[in-house]
């Protein structure tokens, strides 16, 4: 454990996920390690670990933390290269696929990784600094309207629109640079009792669309199911109600043996059901962990094993 960002979970996915000692694990958000460690002490020395973080101070601090570790492979992509990573490694299926998505306590604390709107920071909400467009770009550039989708979409927040309009007239006067300048936008136009979600929403929907995390989610969920051994698993953490709803509706998919349209006398599809759901309702954290660690109160955990 590590003081830059306590597990979520923790036992509970790794209950779900490992089933082999031997087998071949895939953690999508190796992060500051927390799950990735508690898998490797699951292993054998015919385990192995690979585990791959887009953020690369993250991978740089488990890169550190694991170098005496012999059956760990780390890489610093995104885990929607989860299949280009088990070609790099000559790996046909894994036994387990984990992710625990979003961001970790110390992205979302630490200053200098742009994520929070607590203190002042270039307003940037990019994991990967390579991506073209990042939370400033949206900001002084989108118009009004498209400004406002993306907070309600994303963020689910009724009163985009207003927000919209406070931005662009702040932009008037001058770029929004800091997320202290665009924190002033949206408490003008924002009840003091609603601030603080309302900061929340506006700054994880930033984060979502600059990131593409929604589409990117969909896009691994799909690939990770056909890199699943039979009775192998898949564990997914989410922190919010859209990243939840896209893997309760890919397991459900997943599950189905046929998609024809209800009115069709007989099946016409190649559906093939290939997965059976293990958590029929999310795991969700004790109030001990949520006392312990006020990040886990909206995680949800949703796992299921390859037929
Ligand atoms: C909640 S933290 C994971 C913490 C980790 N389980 C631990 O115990 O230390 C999420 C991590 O996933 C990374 N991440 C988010 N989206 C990603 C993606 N598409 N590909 C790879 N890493 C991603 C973030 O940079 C962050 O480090």
């Amino acid at each position: 454990m590590n003081t830059f960002h306590t597990p979520v979970l923790l036992k509970e996915s790794i209950k779900y996920l490992v089933t082999d000692p031997s087998g071949i694990y895939f953690d999508g958000t190796l992060g500051f390690g927390g799950h990735s460690e508690a898998i490797l002490n699951k292993l054998n020395d015919k385990g192995t670990l690979i585990a791959t973080d887009v953020d690369k101070d993250s991978f740089t601090f488990s890169k550190n933390k694991f170098k005496d570790y012999s059956r760990v492979r780390l890489y610093n992509f995104n885990f929607l290269l989860i299949d280009s990573i088990s070609k790099i490694e000559s790996v046909s299926y894994f036994d387990g696929i984990f992710a625990d998505l979003g961001v970790s306590s110390f992205q979302l604390d630490n200053p200098s990784s742009g994520f929070t709107y607590r203190t002042e920071t270039k307003l940037d909400l990019r994991m990967d600094k390579s991506r073209v467009i990042s939370a400033a770009d949206i900001v002084n550039s989108f118009s009004e309207e498209e400004i406002a989708n993306i907070i309600f979409k994303y963020g689910e927040e009724k009163n985009s629109r207003n927000i919209a309009r406070s931005i662009i007239s702040k932009r008037r006067i001058k770029k929004i640079e800091t997320t202290t300048e665009l924190r002033e936008a949206i408490e003008e136009v924002t009840s003091e009792k609603y601030l603080s979600k309302t900061l929340s929403r506006v700054f994880q929907a930033l984060r979502i669309y600059v990131n593409d995390e929604l589409e990117t989610l969909k896009s691994f969920l799909t690939k990770a199911v056909d890199l699943l051994k039979v009775n192998g698993r898949i564990v997914i953490i989410s922190y919010h109600s859209l990243e939840d709803r896209i893997v309760k509706d890919h397991f459900k998919y997943e599950t189905l043996d046929c998609i024809c349209p209800k009115d069709f006398p007989v099946c016409k599809c190649d559906k093939e059901k290939r997965l059976n759901i293990l958590t029929k309702k999310p795991l969700t954290p004790t109030v001990e962990e949520v006392n312990l660690n006020l990040r886990a109160r909206s995680a949800k955990l949703r796992a299921a094993e390859r037929l």
